[in-house]
Formats: C-alpha cells, structure tokens, sequence
C-alpha cells in the first residue's frame, strides 16, 4: 500500500483487568449525573456500556485496560485514527498561541481557503461547530435565498437533533409521506410543519411532493448517501433538476460523506454538485468543526458589514472560526490530500465489508455491509440492494443489537445498528482481528 503517514501502534498497555471493576463503577456515576442517564438520544445497554480511558492509531482501551479495534471512530471524525502526529502537533502548536479567538485568525483563513478549493460546490464558506448547525443554518439560507419557507427531507435521513432536521428520521409510522413525524418531543408545529418527506431513491415520490408544495420550497436536503443506502444512478441528479425546475435549491449534507467517501466528497464521487452543502466531522480531524459551503452569492446574506439589512441571514456562534479546530483540520487534510490516500482506504473497508458478509453467510445469517468501503452498516436481512427507509425495516434489529454487543465484549468497538466507520489507522492485522470478532460474535448470537 502507499507510504501514508498513520498514527503508530498503540504502545504498551497495562494489564487488563474487567473485574476491576472501574467501569461499572463509572457508569453508575454517569446514571447519576447526566441527564436522562446517557451521553446521547441512544444507549448501549449496562452489560455492555463502554468508557473510554484512551485511544491511539485504531485502538481504543477502556477503563478496565481492555483494548479494542475502533470501527466506531468517534462516530467518524477520526478518519486519520486516534492522535495522528501531524493532528497531535498541530494542536499543540496552536495551544501555546491561543485557543479561542472569536475573530479571524490565519489558522482559520487558510483552512477556509483549502476548504474552498477542495470542495466542488463551494465559492465561500461559513465555519460552525457542530452538524445541526450547519444543516441548520444551510436551510436558513436557502430560506432566505429563495423567499420561500419548506424543506423537503428524506425519510430515514438524519441531518442532526435541530427542530427542522429532526422530522422522520426514525419514524414510529413509515411510509406516512409527505407528512413528517417528528422524532421527539417539544418541537413546535411550525417547524414540523415547514418540513415536507420523500422517499429516497424514488424521483416520483420526489416529483408528487414537489409537485404539491413547490411554489413554496426553499430546498431540498439529502444526505448523499443516506446512512448506509447510496444513492441510485440518476437519482441525485434527478433530485437536483426537480428542485431546480421548481426555483429550489438542492442541499448535500456530507458530514459524513465528506472528506470519507472522496478528497472531493460525495459531490465528486457521485458526480452532482449542489448548491450548498454541509461538512463537519472528518474535515477537523476530530476536533469540533463543521461548515456551511455553497455558492458565494448564497452566503453573501451572512455579511456581517451590511447596513441594508433588506436580506440578513444570522450565523454566530461563539466558537466559530476555532484556530485549534482549525489547525486540526489543515493538518487532517494535508493528509487526505496525499496520493493513495482514498485507495487504502477503500481497500481495508473492502476487506472488512466483504469479510463480515462472508462470515455471516458462513453462519448461516443473511449479512449485508451496505454502503461504502470508506463508511458502511451491517444489516441482517435479505435483500442486498435496498433503497430506501422502508427497505430497511427488514434488518433484524433484536438481532444487530446483540451481535454489536458481543463483538463490544470480545474488543471491537461498534455501535450496534449503526455504522462501521474506517480509518488510515486501520492495519492488515486490524481488518484480520476485526473479522475474528465479528466472526465469533456471529458463533456467540447462534
Ligand atoms: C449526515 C449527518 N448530518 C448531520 C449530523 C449532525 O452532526 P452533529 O452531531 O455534529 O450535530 C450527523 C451526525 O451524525 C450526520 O450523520
């Protein structure tokens, strides 16, 4: 493979020691203080609640000492692995000349600049700090672009917990289009009601809502590669001339996709450009940092100099513009950008996806690694071309929670039913280790 620089292997470890006890013992602390008991809107059930001391390269080991493969990734901006030397320098340089400015800083100019050059849609950039922000603040400004106030979604697309966003995501009654379901509580009507639901892969289902609602679309939001569905030849084409024809914009949010599935993101790997697009997680090599990206004369309503404020668009925030984050992420692309970078990449996903499809047919399960090499999910279920949400209910859930937690118990680092994440980190001997899990987590579910 290419001479990339990776993170070196984990140094030694101590002992494990699981009957030590310390993570039970942490966890009982958490249930205590956070809010609702867990760290997210998901949780991995006691007997196989993880705490993570430290990481390194594509190995993580917990509070008990035990060492694991991480396919989890910090749910995928570590495409470089755990503390890259080249990350890790970069941020200590910066710490020693400040860590939070609020205004411009050369750090964050030259990331803006590789930002833009790197990405096929983007003329200028907006710098936030997490995902739902920016898809927040993407459908903002199409808002304001367009003078128009809807949003139409995917069904099964997650584009973050913000009110607009978090609209049939997982929704309690599939299928039930174009109306959304909101996927939690307390979100107003109005915001619920400003969201309309396609299905993804089907441009009739696109058309017969833009059909309905178009005279008020601002834009159409799609994750390029919807979880771990991608996308059918023709299909974000068509998605992008229907929104188009009907004055809409098209956004791509690629805080997945970008910078994972290509140097150039989705856009170049499918061959589409939006007109805005949304990027976060690998982009700062796991440091906090997302970004809005699109055609300057959309962003143009985020100049803050203006006095006519006839169209203003409002996008601070405190940390934005971070120089750390920054810092990280110029040290993450220059990575990225190296040749060779993508084709190793898709090399150890490969082997992990073909591998654990194999093993599960071995043992008798009907296994798909659906999506791409760089970032895919494992399904139990037949169908090995679904392409869309409702597909998807197929997938034996009951049965990927207990697979997740058995490989989480034999030292791979997942998080059940969702995604694989891979990493430049990932060695031969990862993928072969990783396979042994997955293989006797398949013997363990019999
Ligand atoms: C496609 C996509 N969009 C947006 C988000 C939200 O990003 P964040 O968690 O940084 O708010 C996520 C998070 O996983 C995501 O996968």
């Amino acid at each position: 493979m290419t001479g990339v620089p990776v993170a070196p292997r984990p140094a030694e470890s101590p002992a494990p020691n699981p009957e030590s006890g310390v993570t039970r013992a942490l966890v009982a602390r958490a249930r205590r203080v956070f809010g609702g008991g867990t760290m997210h809107s998901w949780a991995i059930p006691d007997d196989a609640t993880v705490v993570i001391a430290r990481g390194e390269g594509a190995h993580v080991w917990d509070a008990d000492g035990r060492e694991y493969v991480d396919c989890h990734l910090g749910s995928g901006p570590l495409l470089l692995g755990h503390g890259h030397p080249g990350v890790s320098a970069a941020v200590k340089a910066q710490l020693d000349r400040g860590v939070s400015f609020h205004f411009f800083n050369p750090q964050v100019i030259e990331f803006a600049e590789r930002v833009v050059a790197a990405v096929p849609c983007a003329e200028a950039v907006r710098f936030v700090s997490t995902g739902s922000e920016a898809t927040f603040y993407a459908m903002r400004l199409a808002r304001v672009a367009t003078g128009r106030s809807k949003i139409l979604k995917f069904e099964g697309a997650l584009h973050g917990g913000q009110d607009y966003a978090a609209q049939s995501t997982s929704p309690g009654h599939p299928g039930a289009l174009p109306t959304p379901i909101p996927d939690s509580d307390g979100i107003p009507a109005g915001a619920t009601e400003s969201v309309v639901i396609a299905a993804f892969n089907d441009l009739d289902s696109v058309r017969r809502v833009i059909e309905r609602y178009g005279d008020d679309l601002a834009a159409v939001i799609v994750e390029p590669m919807q979880r771990a569905l991608v996308p059918e030849p023709g299909f974000l084409a068509g998605v992008r001339d229907l929104a188009h024809a009907a004055g809409a914009l098209l956004i791509f949010d690629e805080i997945v996709t970008g910078f994972r599935l290509a140097w150039g993101g989705a856009q170049e790997r499918y061959g589409v450009v939006p007109d805005l697009a949304t990027y976060g997680k690998a982009m700062a090599g796991g440091f906090p940092m997302a970004c809005i990206v699109g055609q300057a004369e959309i962003l143009a309503p985020l100049d803050g100099r203006r006095t006519d404020r006839s169209q203003m668009a409002w996008a601070s925030g405190t940390l934005n513009g971070n120089p750390v984050s920054a810092a990280a992420g110029m040290a993450a692309l220059s990575v990225l950008s190296q040749p060779g970078v993508y084709e190793r990449l898709h090399h150890t996903g490969g082997r992990l996806r073909q591998g654990i499809e194999e093993s599960g047919r071995r043992h008798g399960v009907p296994t798909q690694a659906l999506g791409e090499d760089a970032v895919f999910g494992v399904r139990f279920m037949e169908n090995s071309a679904p392409r869309q949400w409702t597909d998807l209910l197929a997938h034996d859930r009951a049965l990927g929670l207990r697979w997740g937690m058995e490989c989480l118990k034999r030292g791979l680092l997942v998080n059940p039913n969702e995604k694989f994440y891979v990493s430049l980190a990932h060695t031969e001997e990862d993928v072969d280790r990783t396979l042994q899990i997955c293989d006797e987590a398949f013997a363990a579910c019999k």
